[in-house]
Parts: C-alpha cells; structure tokens; sequence
C-alpha cells in the first residue's frame, strides 16, 4: 500500500516524546513522557537532569509508540528526529537513538527543526494553505515565520531578548507560581482586571521583531515598588495586566504581516499557542478577515511532542531530503 508511516522523536527539552503519524496528517501513537515534577523544585529546566531522563525513558517510549500504533520497524518508512535547537545533550539522546534504529533496521533518517515541527503541528489538524504565516511563541522562541510553499522558512520578526513563554515563566516566578508559570498566569489572569495595573507595551515601529525583557523588568519592579510602600496588588490584576500586554503586541503584529504578505492561512505553534487569552484574541480578530483561514492546534499539540516533528519529516522526507549516519545534535540550528 501507499501509506507513509513515520516515526517522530524528540527530545529537544524536558519531555521525551515519539510518535507514529499515517501520511502525515493521522496520528496513530502519540507518547509523551513529561520530566515536569523533576524540574518544578529547581525553578527551571536543569539540562543534566533532563538528559538522564530522556536516557531512561527513550526505548520504553518508542516500545509504547509502536505498541500503541500497532506497528513493526518493517512497517516504518522514516525516521523523524529533532537535530535542533534545543538543549545539547537532550538532543544527542533523540538523534542517537534515532540513528541506532535507522541503522540497525535499515530506516531513512530525517533530521528535523524543532520549531518546523511546531509549525507543522498544524497539519494534524487542518490543510497547509501558502503562503502561510506562523506565530511561534514557545519556551525559547518568539518568531513570525512567513511559509511560501512546504519546507520552506522565512523569519520576518523575532524576539530581540526573551521568548514570550520565557516571559510568562520569569513573571511567574516574581508571583512565587510553580514552575512552568504560564498555564498559572493564564488561569490567574481570566480573574483579573487588567486595567487595575499599568504596563507597557513593546512596539518596536516599523519591525515584526518582538521584545518582552522590558515588560517583564516593569512587572517585577511594579510588585517590589508596592512591597516598598507596603501596598497590595492583586496577582490576579497583574497576570491579567501582563497577559494583556503580550497577547496585544503578538495579535497586532501577527495582523499587520498576514495583510502584508496577503497570506492564505496563519497558523498559532509553541507551548504559548495554548494560552487561552492569545487563542481567544486571534480567532476574535480573523473571524473579521474572511480571506484568511486561521487554525490552531489542540493543547496537546501545542506543547512539545513527536506527533509534529513526524509530520514535519512526512514533507521533508517526501521532498527527497535524507539525514545521514553523522547527524548530530545542534543546540543553535537555524530554520
Ligand atoms: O513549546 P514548549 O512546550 O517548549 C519549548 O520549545 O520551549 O513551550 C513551553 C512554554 C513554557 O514557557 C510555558 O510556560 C509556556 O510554554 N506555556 C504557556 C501556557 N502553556 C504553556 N504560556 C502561557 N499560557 C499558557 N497557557
Ligand atoms: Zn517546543
């Protein structure tokens, strides 16, 4: 038959993922085995800790994804791996095995860019429609990726200091929310009143490029300033305030580039895409633009997983590209 059948992995951070995607749209298995506990009393993802992991968990993830697909080796006609970027030695974990599997079962290997996969997270949902425009807002990236055909990635705005989830993490952490803070920040700010705290807002004219390092220093010096003069400010007011200011700048730029580059669809990737108030405001915002189609994935596929990184491999190994047996980990990889 002339079904593609690809097995995704990644491992790029703290969770150790695969999955098995049918001609890259159907998910068969999709196994993510989260390190979240392990990190939340350090604050933070601790990169050592987070390679043990993924050495633990990897063979007992791809046996599960396998099982639960109903599917050998023999039936499996790439391998899909995050390269990059992404912690170094988490990486090397993913792309080693991956390698072992290729050779021992004589497998194609596909290298494949992590934020490609968030992207490509979108056609386990809906049809690719170019050009495209991609807002990835993760953990490490903020980026507008302008798509004109499959595989191609053009970068035409991205975050000159801290990614918008590194942003929710740090403002977090001022509020003493666990680790990872955005999901709380989210749930706090739908109880807050935003116009009860006053924060700016990065505009940075004339660019698609983002920066949150500022918001993020006047969230932090508006709850030390209160401490001073030994006032109370709602968390709920502030996440809502700070909530506010991210969503505004991400949607408005989002909407100036799609009418510039008259794209046929954008599409919301990363670990933020599951953010409730950014999820509302862009679909209020394109209801009103009928030429374009917007689409944004599940939570569960916005957040790290094999399911995208096999989808992405489905198109890249379908344009005939191939990884060889020297593939390495590459924490600073380009798109
Ligand atoms: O894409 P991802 O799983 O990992 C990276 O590649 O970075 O993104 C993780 C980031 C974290 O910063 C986390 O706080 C943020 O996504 N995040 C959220 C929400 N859920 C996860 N940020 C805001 N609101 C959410 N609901
Ligand atoms: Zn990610």
């Amino acid at each position: 038959n002339n079904d593609l059948i690809i097995l995704g992995m990644e491992t790029s951070c703290d969770e150790t993922a695969v999955s098995i995607v049918r001609n890259g749209s159907e998910i068969l298995s999709n196994i993510v085995a989260s390190q979240i506990e392990s990190h939340k009393r350090f604050g933070g993802v601790v990169p050592e800790i987070a390679s043990r992991h993924h050495v633990e968990q990897i063979t007992l993830v791809i046996e599960e994804a396998l099982s639960q697909a109903d599917v050998t080796y023999e039936e499996i006609d790439a391998i899909a791996v995050t390269e990059g970027p992404g912690l170094v030695g988490a990486l090397l974990i993913g792309v080693n095995a991956a390698k072992a599997i290729s050779f021992a079962h004589d497998i194609p290997l596909v290298g494949v860019h992590h934020i490609a996969g968030h992207i490509y997270a979108n056609q386990l949902v809906d049809n690719l429609e170019f050009p495209l425009l991609a807002l990835v807002v993760s953990g490490g990236h903020t980026e507008l990726v302008l798509m004109r055909e499959h595989g191609h990635f053009e970068v035409i705005g991205e975050t000159r200091d801290d990614a918008a989830g590194e942003a929710y993490d740090k403002v977090a952490r001022t509020l003493n929310l666990p680790y990872p803070g955005g999901p709380h920040i989210d749930r706090l700010a739908t109880e807050g009143n935003a116009a009860a705290v006053k924060l700016p807002r990065a505009w940075i004219e004339g660019t698609y490029d983002f920066s949150f390092s500022g918001l993020k220093s006047a969230v932090i010096n508006t709850v030390h300033n209160a401490e001073q003069r030994g006032e109370v400010i709602r968390p709920e007011d502030l996440a809502a305030s700070f909530q506010e200011s991210v969503v505004e700048v991400l949607v408005s730029k989002t909407v100036e580039a799609a009418e510039q580059y008259q794209v046929k669809q954008v599409v919301l990737a990363g670990g933020v895409a599951a953010n409730k108030g950014l999820r509302t405001a862009l679909m209020d915002k394109f209801k009103k633009m009928n030429s374009v189609k917007l689409t944004i994935p599940p939570l569960a596929l916005c957040t790290d997983n094999a399911a995208m990184i096999a989808a992405a491999g489905t198109i890249f190994f379908e344009k005939g590209q191939r990884s060889r047996l020297d593939l390495n980990g590459n924490p600073g990889l380009d798109i």
